[in-house]
């Protein structure tokens, strides 16, 4: 799965965000791995931090934020991220690897066609994928073979980002690729400290042509982080609190190019929800 590849300068680019609001039902039936199943989501705690995320990327930022309703027959609808990739402007609707969050892609298409995206759908009923387990860098992807994304799911991946190598990194610890790692920065991969993200981290430069630069955290869960880099602001990271991951923080602080953003987010969390699970991200260069 090769492509040809491109420089990292746009990465972090962002004129818009889809976002979508989290239904009641999400504290119960979310579909969350066996290790969490004891935690109790306090789901108003849960719309707040949600919407101080929303908060941050449209009145701090600047976005322009597409905000989708909560649909209660669909538990897991706030992790917009998992049912569409997008990358300058052709969007790629996933087949989700749950079959409970098929139905997530429907608004998202409909969001993403008023943005007037070059929209790709994933029919093939062999193939899964969840945005979750798909790492942009700027110049290449590297997709997760999880319990949610398949070969056939980065293969489809692969034909639609025909500009970018495309190459597959075996996940089986964590839910997603992303659940331990992100970009920090144009050249930047954030990194958890546990020997499964250090495995990976490891695949992912075996990999590369590329010599990426690494930030590692204490925990995997902190190194899910957004980059963005927006025109008159610059560097911009939200990543977790020194509230949840005080050692993980420390090592964010020392970021010094980096406007750092601490976004909370303990009850998305119960359910394996991480910062970029909450929203897709769209740099528009073309009018609408
Ligand atoms: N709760 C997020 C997911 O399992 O898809």
């Amino acid at each position: 799965m090769a492509g040809l590849g491109r420089g990292a300068g746009g990465l972090g680019r962002c004129s818009h965000a889809v976002v979508r609001a989290p239904p009641e039902s999400l504290s119960r039936q979310a579909l969350r791995r066996k290790a969490k199943a004891s935690e109790v989501v306090d789901f108003a705690r849960a719309e707040r931090e949600f919407q101080l995320y929303v908060a941050v990327l449209k009145s701090k930022l600047g976005l322009q934020v597409l905000e989708l309703p909560a649909d209660e027959s669909l538990p897991d609808c706030v992790f917009v991220e998992d049912v569409a990739v997008v990358c300058e402007e052709t969007a790629l609707l996933t087949r989700p690897g749950a079959p409970s969050r098929r139905k997530e892609v429907e608004a998202m298409k409909r969001a993403l066609e008023s943005l007037s995206l070059n929209i790709v759908e994933m029919t093939d009923e062999q193939a899964t994928l969840d945005g979750g387990d798909v790492l942009f860098t700027g110049r290449e992807f590297f997709v997760g073979l999880s319990n949610r994304t398949n070969r056939r799911g980065a293969e489809i991946l692969a034909d639609t980002f025909k500009d970018y190598a495309v190459s597959t990194v075996p996940v089986s610890d964590s839910l997603h690729l992303k659940s331990f790692c992100s970009m920090a920065g144009p050249n930047l991969i954030a990194i958890g400290s546990s020997e499964a993200a250090q495995k990976a981290l490891k695949t992912m430069q075996q990999m590369s042509d590329h010599r990426y630069d690494k930030l590692t955290v204490p925990d995997d869960e902190a190194a899910n982080c957004i980059y963005l880099n927006i025109p008159g602001k610059g560097h911009i990271l939200l990543h977790r609190t020194p509230e949840e991951y005080p050692e993980s923080a420390k090592v964010f602080e020392k970021l010094k190019d980096h406007m750092l953003i601490p976004i909370a987010n303990t009850e998305l969390g119960k359910v394996d929800g991480a910062l970029t699970c909450c929203s897709v991200l769209i740099n528009k260069t073309s009018q609408l």
